[in-house]
């Protein structure tokens, strides 16, 4: 079966799990408690029909939004009268500094502007191989394994073992597993919002973090202040990451990043490049694994594209049903999939009144299943993403963001779920286990309590 064939009527299309909307309106205590557990809970009926509800929250407005409009008036033309909301800024600051996820203004426009250069095409292709080795090794794992294999906590391996590789690809007196480790501790402290976060307290209040993380926090500092030391005193620093964060240049300055700067936005590769790409692959391989022709015709676009090989930069980007496949993974479950941003002043957000202090947050996850903007939104169509049918407005489908802070790391990780997604599927069959499954929001979208499927040889 080819791409093309994949075009089929929506009664032949799976239909996935998907998050039940709030069917009718929960008080503050409710409301605390959702968001605390699980943020998607929060997203009522209406705003898979309409694009933007407004409602009161502690004496300020709530705009929900769900339109390609509205979301551009946030992201794009307006973005410099909003801000990541304070309780993301004060569960991220302290791990991640002020480096270019969390930095705003002056500070995150100097950052963008000098690490752009790092993530150009060319510079990110030389990362195919440790992709492609990561792939074959998790074949081996899913290959190996007898009975049902739990595939998020596999897939945060792989992206893990891609993305510590392509930061430091030579790691002469730094412990691997140890940072590893902590860098584990971290994330989980980011990840988890506890009652004490919904207080709207200022950004600049601090966040106390727990002795486990202040002390994973130093590990992660150390190896990571080891290593800028010992390549900023070599010739060449190299061309992974690291490397290329030690020769990026400010254009207009010419000044580089501080060690600080750099050892920061290490930590932030790490958080925003490694679970939101497993994530990814996670719900992607949910869906092939319950659409046989599907995965027949992936087999099929492997075989001619890459054969018995593995792919690198040049296939990567011509597994295009892979890529399709991908994208509806995202579509369905964006491992973002609500942001939050807080007006800085008074402003409007498509001829809706915003005072300065409200809270907008962009649901991607009603965006990506709307009624109104999509054929068949509760369906798996990878189809839907080929050339005549994909979506023309970028607006539409918001994984990676928009506007001036959309993701950076996108063409990586399009490039290692394209990578890795094939070669799986290259050399294993893939079926679902048992059990219902439902995404809950936990910083990403991630299946509850886990995502088990059965892998066998081709
Ligand atoms: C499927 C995988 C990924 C998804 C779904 C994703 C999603 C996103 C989203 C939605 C944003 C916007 C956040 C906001 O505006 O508040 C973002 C920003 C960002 N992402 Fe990704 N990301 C992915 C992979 C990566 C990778 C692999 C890297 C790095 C290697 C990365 C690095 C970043 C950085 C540094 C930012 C902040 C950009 C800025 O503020 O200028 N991401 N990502």
């Amino acid at each position: 079966m080819s791409a093309a064939d994949l075009q089929r009527p929506p009664e032949a299309l799976f239909t996935p799990a998907a998050s039940p909307p709030l069917t009718e309106p929960v008080g503050l205590m409710t409301t605390a408690k959702l968001m605390r557990d699980n943020p998607m809970a929060i997203l009522p009926a209406p705003l898979f029909r309409e694009t933007l509800l407004t409602g009161p929250y502690l004496g300020r407005s709530v705009h929900e939004l769900a339109g390609p409009a509205e979301m551009k008036s946030v992201m794009q033309d307006n973005f410099e009268a909003w801000r990541k909301s304070p309780l993301i800024m004060r569960m991220l600051k302290p791990i991640l500094g002020d480096a270019i996820l969390t930095a705003h203004g002056e500070s995150w426009r100097r950052q963008r502007m000098t690490l752009q250069p790092a993530f150009l095409k060319r510079r990110m292709d030389r990362f195919a191989p440790l992709m492609a080795d990561a792939a074959e090794a998790v074949v081996e794992t899913l290959g190996d394994a007898d009975g049902p294999v739990e595939v998020h906590s596999v897939m945060n391996d792989t992206t893990f073992a891609v993305i510590e590789r392509a930061l430091f690809s030579d790691v002469e007196g730094f412990d691997r597993g140890e940072v590893r480790g902590a860098i584990e501790v971290l994330l989980e402290e980011i990840g988890r919002v506890r009652y004490s976060d919904l207080v709207p307290f200022p950004e600049w209040a601090p966040r106390l973090m727990s002795p486990g993380a202040l002390k994973a926090r130093s590990v992660f500092r150390r190896a990571a202040d080891g290593q800028i030391r010992r390549r900023r005193a070599m010739d060449d620093p190299g061309d992974d990451l690291l490397g290329l964060l030690l020769k990026v240049r400010d254009e207009e300055t010419g000044r580089g990043l501080s060690d600080i700067d750099i050892r920061d936005t290490l930590m932030t590769f790490v958080a925003a490049g490694h679970e939101t790409t497993a994530i990814a692959l996670t719900w992607a391989l949910y869906l092939v694994a319950n659409d046989p022709d599907c995965q027949t015709a992936l087999r099929a676009e492997a075989d001619a594209v890459f054969g018995t090989g593995a792919p690198g930069a040049e296939e990567a980007a011509r597994l295009v049903l892979h890529r399709q496949v991908i994208e509806e993974a995202l579509r369905l479950f964006p491992p973002a999939p609500i942001l939050g941003r807080r007006a800085l002043a008074d402003c409007e957000i498509c001829g809706r009144p915003v005072k300065k202090g409200d809270v907008a947050l962009l649901a991607f996850y009603a965006l990506h299943r709307h009624e109104t903007l999509w054929d068949h939104p509760e369906k798996f169509d990878p189809g839907r993403w080929s050339q005549g049918r994909r979506p023309t407005d970028r607006y539409r489908f918001m994984a990676f963001g928009g506007g001036p802070r959309a993701c950076i790391g996108a063409q990586f990780a399009m490039m290692e779920a394209a990578i890795v997604l094939s070669t799986i599927l290259s050399r294993l069959s893939v079926k679902p286990a048992h059990g219902e499954v439902t995404p809950v929001m936990q910083v990403t979208l991630r299946p509850q309590g886990g995502m088990p499927l059965i892998f066998t040889a081709r």
